[in-house]
């Protein structure tokens, strides 16, 4: 139900037909630079809101795309900023719906974090925010459905900015979506592999505004800016937005576990800067809880997990990986998850999580090998969200994972070693965006070893799942080369889900 009757709507609107004349307690600040460099962005879509993004970048910027390591630190602009903001129902903004004045305050890096009340489900609105002479560009958004209206959403991860362009965002934001889903690795810390197509110009951040000018650095990809703009982002994160492979309060660069928690609390703060999340989180950074739930309408659940912040470290050998006190969600989180799943009403229960939850044995023959860092190395934890899965009778469980730099499509068995049970859940894993894949050997390795792994790749790209009453569709979508500008996108491979057979099928 609607929040606003049409009385409060003109109200609004005629409100806003004012607010794009300067306003008193706006300051009129009149930028030399375009402070909206980093572009807008909308995520957390609920049926009567939605949270609309975007930070103003006002010191000299020069040095976040330097190469020169000795390039002098930005100068940084100290006084709070009021931003206005206008949401409309039609891209003229002839239609306004709601807008207001937001206090943009440097201990936040001049971050807007909107959310807007009162909207109507299941539609697209337009927004975008004025300071002084500038004008941001226009978002598009979308609150989510009430009833069982067919739904997409595409899913994405391993954004490494290094290893190449970001041409597949270039085709996400073409295509007809009403969500996306990243997974994490938004940011890499450091760089990794060679043949590199641009760069960081910075060292490994340790510092807020280190992780700051990361962030900015990314954003500042057009392709990446125009995914943003034209569809609503849920998002978590995975190691790369701290270091690579920590685990709760330790990282294998850190020897100091209070010195990795400063580093850890200045990542979390970043992240919550420059991302489309609810301005509720900013209440702390020692601890942020980024896991929660989004209903769209009958048809989908989403719940998103955070698997570094509580894990238990990760094992330096396999012995040990099913000691039941080990942890990957951390009790407080795996108890909510269970609750969640087993009051969803929803036909689709998508559980989006950072990586691959099915088994993978990674040497050939009877040898076996598994990536500690991923949920083989929390065996019992996997059993307990398995059976947290399986007890719900949450209809229809897919879980959804990046991490691996490769496509995966997996049945989830209660037992991988044994080949006859039936699945309980499928799980769909999406390539990188940019990031190094594995080799093809160890791909063909996992395929062979596992055999609930029903297909691999080590194309890079995303994936689009379509919901309707009968089926989930998945698109596996590869981009061409990632080395290149524009490089063309297209479908390699479908699957479908049928409704009331866990399992996934090759089309
Ligand atoms: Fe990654």
């Amino acid at each position: 139900m609607p929040r606003i009757d049409r009385r409060s709507l003109l109200a609004c609107g005629l409100a806003a037909a004012a607010i794009w004349r300067p306003l008193g307690r706006a300051r009129a600040a009149s930028f030399k630079a375009d402070p909206f460099s980093l572009g807008v962005a909308s995520g957390s879509p609920r049926a009567n809101s939605v949270v609309i993004w975007t930070r103003l970048i006002l010191e000299d910027t020069s040095a976040i795309t330097s190469a020169d390591p000795f390039a002098p630190a930005p100068k940084r602009v100290a006084e709070p900023m009021d931003i206005e903001w206008m949401v409309a129902e039609d891209e003229t903004f002839s239609k306004t719906v709601q807008s207001g004045l937001f206090r943009a305050v440097p201990e936040f890096a001049h971050s807007v974090h909107v959310e807007v009340k009162g909207l109507k489900p299941g539609r697209w609105y337009f927004y975008r925010f004025r300071s002084g002479n500038a004008t941001s560009p226009v978002g598009r958004t979308r609150t989510a459905p009430e009833g069982g209206d067919a739904f997409r959403f595409a899913f994405a991860s391993c954004q490494q900015y290094e290893q190449g362009f970001y041409s597949a965002y270039g085709e996400m934001a073409r295509s007809d979506l009403d969500l996306v889903v990243h997974l994490g690795d938004y940011i890499y810390e450091r760089s990794y592999g060679n043949e590199l197509v641009r760069q960081h110009g910075t060292g490994v951040p340790s510092l807020l505004y280190e992780f700051r000018d990361r962030y900015a650095l990314y954003k500042s990809d057009p392709q990446l800016q125009a995914a943003h703009a034209a569809f609503p982002w849920l998002t978590i994160w995975d190691d790369h937005e701290v270091t690579n492979n920590y685990a709760s309060d330790r990282a294998p660069d850190a020897p100091n576990p209070a010195e990795f928690l400063d580093r850890r609390r200045a990542a979390y703060q970043a992240w919550f800067e420059h991302m489309p999340v609810p301005p509720a989180l900013a209440a702390g950074f020692d601890a942020l809880r980024i896991y929660d739930h989004y209903r769209f309408g009958n048809l989908l659940s989403v719940s998103l997990l955070d698997t570094r912040q509580y894990r238990s470290p990760q094992l330096q050998g396999a012995a040990g990986n099913d000691q039941a006190e080990r942890t990957m969600l951390g009790p407080a989180q795996e108890e909510w998850l269970a609750e969640t799943l087993g009051m969803s009403q929803a036909k689709w229960n998508v559980i989006a999580q950072q990586t691959l939850v099915s088994e993978r044995d990674t040497k050939v023959g009877p040898e076996t090998g598994y990536n500690l860092d991923g949920w083989d190395g929390y065996r019992a934890a996997r059993g307990r969200l398995l059976s947290a899965v399986h007890s719900s009778a949450a209809s229809n469980p897919i879980v959804i994972g990046g991490d691996l730099h490769a496509f995966y499509a997996a049945d989830i068995k209660r037992d991988f070693a044994d080949e006859k049970t039936h699945p309980i859940a499928s799980e769909f894993v999406c390539g990188s965006i940019t990031s190094d894949a594995p080799s093809e050997a160890s791909l063909a390795t996992a395929l062979a070893e596992n055999p609930h792994l029903k297909f691999t790749s080590g194309k890079h790209g995303y994936a689009i799942m379509r919901l309707s009453e009968r089926s989930a569709e998945v698109d596996f979508i590869g981009i061409a080369d990632r080395k290149q500008q524009n490089s063309p996108a297209a479908v390699f491979q479908r699957f479908a889900v049928v409704d009331g057979a866990a399992g996934v099928n090759r089309l």
